[in-house]
Parts: structure tokens; C-alpha cells; sequence
């Protein structure tokens, strides 16, 4: 029977850029993310006797728009033995393709309805995996709170786990929707052309301490130590983004305007944190007490821009 999964997206605070294979999709690095709340994809997978479909917001998607979602299918349904055509029915509650992560719930929520329609036992772990072949960052969205991905070198060795599910920390999220277009560079791309970075290899080499540095952050309930990580760690991708060859920017003129009210904001003794992923768009980490006032002043800065507040989400839920 088709029922609908939902998967929420997540944001990393140590950042996956960079595949080892890109057919596989293993990373170079391992990550670590915050699962949200406020940003979600429920998806059902059933059988038809006409073509594919995939239906995205209630809307037919044209081949081209379908073409990654039936070539990941297909390699599921190859794996496990299957030859059906299928609708696949989508509604992403995330704006996409703006750099808010929406492959990571989508491609989570469509493992998990593909392996619940047919029946397949899998595991988290499993289905982290069978995730993770659909987009990298998908596998750590199977997980709620906080999770980490841990690189491995094979398809049985890189996957996703639950670091704490329920955490207690004081942290969210305001994703600050600076402009909601679609990325002009698509993370696969992004990804391969950074290794052309002279700082690529140097920023690798820094990853396991920068990972056990922020799992120490997280289990010492220290949010000063996430934030300050945090930032760092997304500046290191963004500034290898920058030294490429050639070089690229997913930075536009307000993004930095927006990095600059963050630092203006600590001067002034709020404390908070930014994190930017493969799009223009920012990410605010702040304490629940701060956050009216960031918003505010957000707002009144960039002309009543669109900010959602989002705290810790679950991880894969099957709905009724
Ligand atoms: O797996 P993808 O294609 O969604 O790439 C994710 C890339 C970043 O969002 C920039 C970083 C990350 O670890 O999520």
C-alpha cells in the first residue's frame, strides 16, 4: 500500500563539498547536520500501467524535471528487483533549489516511500545509504536533531547515524529567504569545480578535527563553540568556491550585507552565528531569547524579507 513519508531537510554545520565517487556518491569528507522542523517533502510511490510520473506541488513535471528522480529509481528498483513504472507524488514544503537543502528531504522522503511501498526491510542505516545515492546530503536527513555522515570509502561504509535525536540544546535556525530562485550552480558542479582550489586539500585535511570538534561542542551544550564552527567551516567552503579556477560565488550582494548584519548584531552583544549552503540565501544560529530581535532587525534592513524560524525536526515519519 502507497502511504506518504515525510522527510525534513537538513542543514550542515560541517559541510559535505566534495565527492570521492561521484556515481555512488561518496564524500571526500564526512558532515555533520541539524535536522529542521519548518522545511519538509512528503512523497508517495505507487504503481501505474502508464509512464512514469512524477507530480511535484500537485504539478506533472515535464522528462527533464523528472529525469533524476526516475534515474535514481531505477537504480533502486534494479538493486532490489523491480520493473514497475511509477507516479511518484511530491509536496515539497521547502522553497527549492535556493540553497535550503531541499534534496535532502526530497531524496530522503523518496527512499523511504520507495523501500514502504514495496516492503522492503531496511534498517535506518540501510536507508541512510540508499538515500545518500540520490543526493549526499539526503542520507543525514533519515536521522532527527543531530546527525553526522560519516564519509566511509564504499557504498556500505558511508552512511548517516543519529548523534542525538532529541536534543536539548537552545538552538535555532532562522532561514532568511534572501532571494528564492532556483541556484545558478548545482551543488554536483560546485563541488567538482572547488577541488581546483589550492585550499581544497588543506581545508580536507582540517575535516576530522573540525568534526570532533563540533560533536565536543554539541555534547558540551556549547552553543558559542557550534556557532563560532559553524560559520568557520562555511567560509572555508565559500572562500575555496572563491579560489577555484576558475573561480565561482554563490555569494550576491546581499548575502554579504546580511554576513555584515550578523557581525553588527554580535558587536551589540546578540549573539548569533550565519551558515550558507549552495545558494545566496543565509542561515541565522541563535538562542530562542534572541531571535524576535533578529528578525526584526532583518526585516527592517531588507525590506520585510521572508524568515522562517525552525528548530530541531525528525527524522523519517511515515504519515496515516
Ligand atoms: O547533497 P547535495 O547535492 O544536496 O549537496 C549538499 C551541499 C551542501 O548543502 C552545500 C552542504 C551539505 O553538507 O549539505
Amino acid at each position: 500500500m502507497s502511504k506518504i513519508v515525510r522527510a525534513h531537510t537538513n542543514i550542515a554545520l560541517i559541510k559535505y563539498w566534495g565527492k570521492a565517487n561521484a556515481e555512488l556518491r561518496l564524500p571526500l569528507m564526512s558532515s555533520l547536520s541539524m535536522t529542521l522542523d519548518a522545511f519538509y517533502t512528503d512523497t508517495s510511490v505507487e504503481k501505474t500501467n502508464d509512464e512514469n510520473a512524477f507530480y511535484l506541488n500537485g504539478q506533472k513535471q515535464d522528462s527533464k524535471q523528472s529525469q533524476r528522480v526516475f534515474s535514481y529509481l531505477t537504480k533502486l528498483q534494479n538493486k532490489f528487483g523491480y520493473h514497475d513504472n511509477l507516479i511518484v507524488k511530491s509536496v515539497n514544503h521547502v522553497p527549492t533549489s535556493a540553497g535550503l537543502a531541499s534534496s535532502s528531504s526530497a531524496f530522503a522522503a523518496l527512499a523511504a516511500a520507495f523501500c514502504q511501498y514495496y516492503n522492503i526491510q531496511v534498517d535506518k542505516k540501510e536507508l541512510s545509504r540508499l538515500a545518500r545515492i540520490g543526493s549526499g546530503s539526503a542520507c543525514r536527513s533519515i536521522f532527527g536533531g543531530f546527525s553526522v555522515w560519516q564519509k566511509g570509502d564504499s557504498d556500505a561504509s558511508s552512511y548517516a547515524y543519529a548523534l542525538d535525536e532529541h536534543p536539548q540544546m537552545d538552538l535555532h535556525l532562522l532561514a532568511v529567504e534572501l532571494n528564492t530562485n532556483q541556484k545558478k550552480i548545482s551543488s554536483t558542479s560546485g563541488m567538482k569545480e572547488a577541488q581546483s582550489s589550492p585550499f581544497f586539500n588543506p581545508w580536507l585535511e582540517r575535516n576530522e578535527t573540525e568534526l570532533n570538534q563540533m560533536i565536543a561542542a554539541i555534547k558540551n551544550d556549547d552553543f558559542t563553540a557550534l556557532g563560532e564552527l559553524a560559520e568557520l567551516n562555511a567560509n572555508e567552503m565559500h572562500a575555496i568556491n572563491l579560489t577555484a579556477q576558475p573561480e565561482f560565488t554563490y555569494f550576491e550582494p546581499n548575502t554579504i550585507r546580511a554576513i555584515k548584519l550578523v557581525e553588527d548584531l554580535r558587536k551589540e552583544g546578540i549573539e548569533c552565528y550565519y551558515t550558507i549552503d549552495a545558494g545566496p540565501n543565509i542561515k541565522i544560529l541563535c538562542r530562542l531569547k534572541n531571535s524576535k530581535e533578529i528578525i526584526e532587525r532583518f526585516k527592517s534592513v531588507f525590506n520585510n524579507v521572508n524568515i522562517v524560524i525552525a528548530n530541531f525536526g525528525p527524522g523519517i515519519t511515515y504519515l496515516d
